[in-house]
């Protein structure tokens, strides 16, 4: 199905999004050089971290790569001060430099918490990456080093974000309506 005539309306189309990804990785080889470990948060970056990586690639990184899936109860729809790890990373961390990915950056807390947990396992640095943010819905304190785009304030889906496990396999980030 063509982009534009899918159910969901586009937010930031698959074009818009590989060129932001390209500037992305170069701005994040020339600050972090050549090898680094990437940790993308599971389910929402899965997409996003699979193209920034090849972009990566293109600016002459070759970066090891990990996953770690999180957890964080609540309401449901926003994410409450208790994060858990459901499934952890198998490297070592100890004095590596490390590129967090995640899809959206709202509250901060799901991030704040890999962040420090990291840290505390002895990583020398954390950088944060993350598609989105809405920089109006911030609990705690914490800055993305790089961001693709600031998100209207709207329930956004695709591109590996979903509503109630859906929409992960649009192309492109669209809204959907929550009702
Ligand atoms: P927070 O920064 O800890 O509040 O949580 C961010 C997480 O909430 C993201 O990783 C998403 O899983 C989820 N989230 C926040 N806003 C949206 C949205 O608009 N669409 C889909 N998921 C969202
Ligand atoms: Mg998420």
């Amino acid at each position: 199905m063509n982009d534009a005539e899918s159910p969901v309306p586009v937010v930031f189309s698959a074009a818009e999004i590989e060129r932001r990804n390209r500037q992305l990785a170069e701005q994040i080889a020339a600050d972090m050089g050549r090898q680094f470990l990437v940790v993308a948060i599971l389910k929402g970056s899965f997409v996003f971290a699979a193209d920034l990586i090849r972009a990566l690639h293109r600016a002459g990184v070759q970066p090891e790569i990990d996953f770690m899936s999180l957890a964080s109860y609540g309401t449901g729809r926003e994410s409450s001060g208790r994060v858990t790890v459901q499934r952890d990373i198998a490297d070592e961390v100890t004095g590596r430099d490390i590129l967090l990915i995640d899809d959206i950056l709202e509250s901060g807390r799901t991030l704040d918490f890999a962040k420090q947990t990291l840290l505390d396992r002895g990583a020398n640095s954390v950088r944060v990456c993350i598609l989105l943010d809405k920089p109006g819905k911030r609990a705690v304190n914490l800055k993305a080093d790089y961001a693709g785009f600031v998100c209207p304030d709207l329930f956004v889906v695709g591109y590996g974000l979903d509503f109630a496990n859906l929409h992960r396999e649009l192309p492109y980030i669209g809204h959907v309506d929550r009702g």
